[in-house]
């Protein structure tokens, strides 16, 4: 961590977080310890019951007056509208903007039509929403502001199994990298972007809704939710988060060796073609020796 947490300049009490899919798991999560540092925080989320239970225990920790909660469907322009008009009216700035909202429902590549609409709805939509609705006026802000858009490794290195979800989070990769670029590009700007891409997580999203102790590969949101803030702290665009079963180093080297069938002219997915099985284990050997 480059930037000592007390001297960061936008995670600081007093400030404002705007947080989507926050009803359940990361989002929730996030709320929780922004609320703990101190910041106000908006919560939004299609499921309002739950939403409002996140609600009351955010209100526990910094008060009613700091805490909105205002169900919002991210794939609704209008909601998304209402929102920020609501968060703005309120608190007059967002620091923190969380897009985070996803869902992950299977869509092969002849099958599910229907939920490659509902993700690319949700995931894509709702992220362009939220970031067209909220960055032109977090621009006018004096004060430094974040966008953390929520990508996934599923976006990076596409493993074969719902390849929806993964091209809707290539997508979400994608342009947070334009809005990266964009804000760099542009004068006097105090507002970056983060793409954070969480390990795998213990969420409903990935089975903890089901009653199940958490994996032990698995990190918890709380977790997951802490190496993001350190890495948004030390100002790092790519938030590439490891778990328990996946350290950094095997993320690197498999998504260099993704990157490499383009470049090398393999099939596709390579890593999964059982021609190229061999080649990628014995890849993958070399390179942890060689940084062990
Ligand atoms: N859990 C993991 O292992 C993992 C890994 C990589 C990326 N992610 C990403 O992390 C983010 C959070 O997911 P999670 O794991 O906490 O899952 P989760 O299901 O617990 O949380 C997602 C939240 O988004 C909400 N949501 C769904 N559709 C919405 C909509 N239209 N408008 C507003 N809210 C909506 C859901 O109600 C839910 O509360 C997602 O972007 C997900 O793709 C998760």
């Amino acid at each position: 961590m480059s930037v000592a947490n007390e001297l960061h300049p936008v995670i600081q009490p007093g400030r404002v977080a705007v947080i989507t899919g926050a009803a359940s798991g990361i989002g929730k999560a996030a709320a929780l310890e922004l609320a703990k540092i101190g910041l106000k925080v908006a919560i939004a989320d299609v499921e309002a019951a739950q939403l409002a239970a996140v609600g009351k225990q955010l209100a526990a920790i910094i008060g009613d007056a700091n805490v909105l909660v205002f169900p919002t469907d991210v794939s609704k322009i209008d909601q998304v509208v209402a929102l920020r008009d609501k968060v703005y009216e309120t608190w007059g700035e967002v620091a923190v903007l969380m897009n985070n909202a996803a869902i992950a429902p299977k869509g092969t590549s002849w099958a599910g039509l229907d939920n490659w609409h509902k993700l690319f709805d949700v995931n894509v939509f709702g992220v362009v929403n939220v970031q067209q609705t909220f960055a032109p006026s977090m621009l006018h802000q004096e004060n430094p502001a974040v966008i953390i858009n929520t990508g996934s490794k599923q976006g990076i290195t596409n493993p074969p199994g719902n390849a929806a979800y993964n091209a809707s989070k290539a997508v979400v990769k994608s342009l947070t990298e334009g809005l990266a670029h964009e804000l760099r590009e542009r004068p006097h700007t105090n507002v970056t972007a983060h793409l954070f891409i969480p390990g795998w997580t213990w969420t409903g999203m990935t089975g903890a809704n089901s009653g199940a102790c958490k994996p032990a590969g698995a990190w918890s949101a709380e977790d997951t939710v802490l190496y993001m803030l350190d890495h948004v702290r030390s100002g790092d665009f790519y938030i590439l988060v490891p778990d328990n079963e996946t350290r950094k180093e095997v993320d690197q080297l498999r998504i260099m060796w993704g990157a490499a069938d383009i470049a090398e002219g393999r099939p596709a997915l390579s890593r999964w073609d059982k021609n190229y099985k061999s080649l990628f284990e014995e890849y993958m050997r070399e390179g942890l020796a060689q940084l062990d």
